[in-house]
């Protein structure tokens, strides 16, 4: 026996396995590149790790529930332990559903935790994008995965609703009556739509199995397979990381994935698995047996979605039911113009990294994150933006809103109507207000340091406030960003004087571009000379008054 083979042969057997694999799938060299990829410590980073568990919880609970959902239309009568149901006619998804919630062990509990986990799953992901939004971990060259991570919540909210319209009771065929409503009111093809998706009539047959394909196999499927090249992106680009002293747009500053990584989102996993099944084993989410099975001439109030597709309902809810007839047929414009919206009002976030680098003329690569306050313009449309989310979800649930708090549906309705409109113009300007601010706080803590609440009084009587110098990486973190210019018009005339228009686009892109950048939207942050002049003595005209003060302090 060679000495290397006996080497191996007295080795341990979780080496010796490493070593039969490496020879087959060259883990060493895979492990040597990737174990060492450095993670940079901050809680905001860990809200895609959030979406990820929480993915992980619904698949793993979902795959348990097929083992007992029958997704058929077939009519049975119900003969279970929920004595209320007994001999009522529902379709066999339904009494599954009601099978799965009294007669399977634990079956209740795994469909309350995959139902929870769906809305924690939304949540995480709507708050991952937001921050990255607000911190502009969307630019080059994390376009691609913006898009790859804004599919994932196009299709998650999707998922969604076919997952609530599985268990076929009342709520959930109200839900798909929505959908119908909505495919109905495309123009020319609706009824083509509608007829294709549900094989025939509403409700009909079909409805439930083929939505069941989609829900467990196609949706999830892609899903599965984005997440899959979200992540490898997220490893490929490596992390974006906040200003720091020693962090540069050309390294990552953390902890490595092998042991240190590993070890905290292994417990994370846990942590987050553990607090979805605690919600879920104390807070009833989706009671089906109080609802009873659907028909399609019945329907109730509080009829409402799940959260994240309460701003859609919200869009129908406050819409007028207008008609119009045009040529023969009629729009039905208050299904129409949401269907409309709701892709617009969605995209616009998918499509916000290509527009700010278009107004910008930035096209540089950035792994440094913005602190939201930096980017006065982007924080004030995101927030805008929420706010008219947060409205139109309102907007859904105006028969809650109105039967809680004792108020007129018509008076609701209108106000979400004016507010859609109003309130996000006026949460526009008072975030750029609030951001221009805290920019404003920011040089005077780099200038004058941080108020230490010691008041001192001068022997003359005069009264001072002590102000702490902040340490280097304070003032690193304060002082690191950029501030670039508004873009340049170009010449009126060319090289040889003869004119140049500007087209209208460019002149858009212009004027945009001085929204965003232009003295109106940033507070120049303080230069070196202002600060040496402050600290080292050389003080200028402009702060010889406070120069003063300091000198009478001492
Ligand atoms: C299934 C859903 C998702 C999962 C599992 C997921 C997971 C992750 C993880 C683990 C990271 C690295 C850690 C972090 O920065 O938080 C990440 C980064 C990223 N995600 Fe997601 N994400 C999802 C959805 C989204 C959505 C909806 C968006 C935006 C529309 C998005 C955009 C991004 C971007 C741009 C990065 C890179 C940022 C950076 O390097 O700092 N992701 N994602
Ligand atoms: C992002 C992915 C998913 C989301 C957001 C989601 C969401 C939902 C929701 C909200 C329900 C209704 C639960 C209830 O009865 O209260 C549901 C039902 C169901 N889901 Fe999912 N789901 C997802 C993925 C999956 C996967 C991957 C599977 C299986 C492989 C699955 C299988 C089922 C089954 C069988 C039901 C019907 C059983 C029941 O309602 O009790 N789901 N889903």
């Amino acid at each position: 026996m060679s000495d290397t083979a006996q080497r191996r042969g007295n080795a341990p057997a979780g080496e010796r396995v490493a070593d039969w694999a490496d020879g087959r799938l060259g883990i060493y060299g895979i492990g040597r590149k990737y174990m060492r990829k450095v993670f940079p410590d901050h809680w905001s980073f860990m809200l895609g790790e959030i979406c990820l568990y929480s993915f992980i919880v619904i698949i793993l609970t979902g795959v348990y529930l097929t083992f007992f959902f029958h997704p058929s239309m077939n009519e049975v009568v119900y003969d279970g332990s929920y004595a209320p149901m007994n001999g009522v006619r529902m379709s066999e998804a339904y009494a599954s559903t009601l099978d799965i919630s009294f007669d399977v062990r634990g079956g209740l509990l795994v469909r309350q935790i995959h139902h929870w986990a769906a809305l924690i799953f939304l949540a995480a992901m709507f708050v991952h994008m937001m921050r990255h939004f607000f911190t502009g971990s969307f630019r080059k060259p994390r376009e691609i995965n913006w898009l790859i991570g804004f599919s994932l919540l196009a299709l998650g909210l999707f998922e969604g609703l076919f997952g609530y319209s599985l268990p076929d009771d009342l709520l959930s065929g109200t839900g798909m009556r929505f959908l119908d409503g909505s495919l109905l009111a495309v123009p020319l093809v609706g009824t083509y739509l509608s007829m294709f998706f549900f094989g025939g009539e509403f409700p009909g047959h079909d409805m439930i199995p083929r939505i069941y394909s989609l829900h467990v196999l196609l949706i999830p499927g892609i899903m599965v397979a984005l997440v899959v090249a979200h992540l490898i992106y997220v490893f490929y680009h490596k992390h974006t990381q906040w200003a720091g002293p020693g962090r540069t747009e050309r390294n990552v500053v953390g902890a490595p994935f092998l042991p240190v990584y590993i070890a905290k989102a292994g417990g994370f996993f846990f942590l987050v698995f553990g607090v979805i099944t605690l919600i879920s084993a104390a807070v009833a989410i989706n009671p089906v047996w109080v609802y009873g099975p659907y028909r399609a001439d019945q329907v109730s109030t509080g009829a409402q979605p799940d959260w994240y597709l309460l701003f859609v309902e919200g869009m129908v809810r406050v819409m007028p039911g207008w008609d119009v007839t045009v040529g023969g047929y009629t729009l039905a414009l208050g299904l129409l113009v949401p269907l409309i919206a709701f892709p617009v009002f969605l995209g616009f976030i998918a499509v916000y990294p290509f527009l700010e680098s278009w107004i910008t003329g930035d096209k540089r690569e950035h792994h440094i994150l913005d602190r939201p306050r930096n980017r006065p313009v982007r924080t004030a449309i995101g927030a805008a933006w929420i706010s008219a989310f947060l409205i139109l979800l309102a907007g859904g649930g105006n028969d809650i809103v109105a039967t809680k708090l004792h108020l007129s549906i018509n008076l609701i309705t209108w106000a979400i109507r004016i507010g859609v409109f109003v309130v996000p113009p006026v949460v526009f300007v008072i975030t750029k207000r609030i951001c221009l601010g805290l920019q404003r706080r920011d040089r005077e803590k780099v200038l004058h340091g941080r108020e230490s609440g010691v008041i001192k009084r001068l022997p003359h009587g005069e009264f001072v406030e002590q102000h702490t110098p902040l340490s280097q990486t304070e003032l690193h973190a304060l002082t690191a960003h950029e501030q670039p210019r508004p873009l340049e018009a170009p010449p009126a005339e060319d090289e040889n004087g003869v004119p140049a228009p500007v087209s209208r686009k460019e002149r858009l892109r212009l004027r945009l571009s001085r929204a965003f950048y232009g003295a109106e939207s940033q507070v120049p942050k303080p230069t070196p000379a202002e600060y040496k002049a402050l600290h080292n003595g050389h003080e200028g005209a402009a702060h010889a008054e406070e120069r003063a003060v300091l000198e009478r302090e001492h």
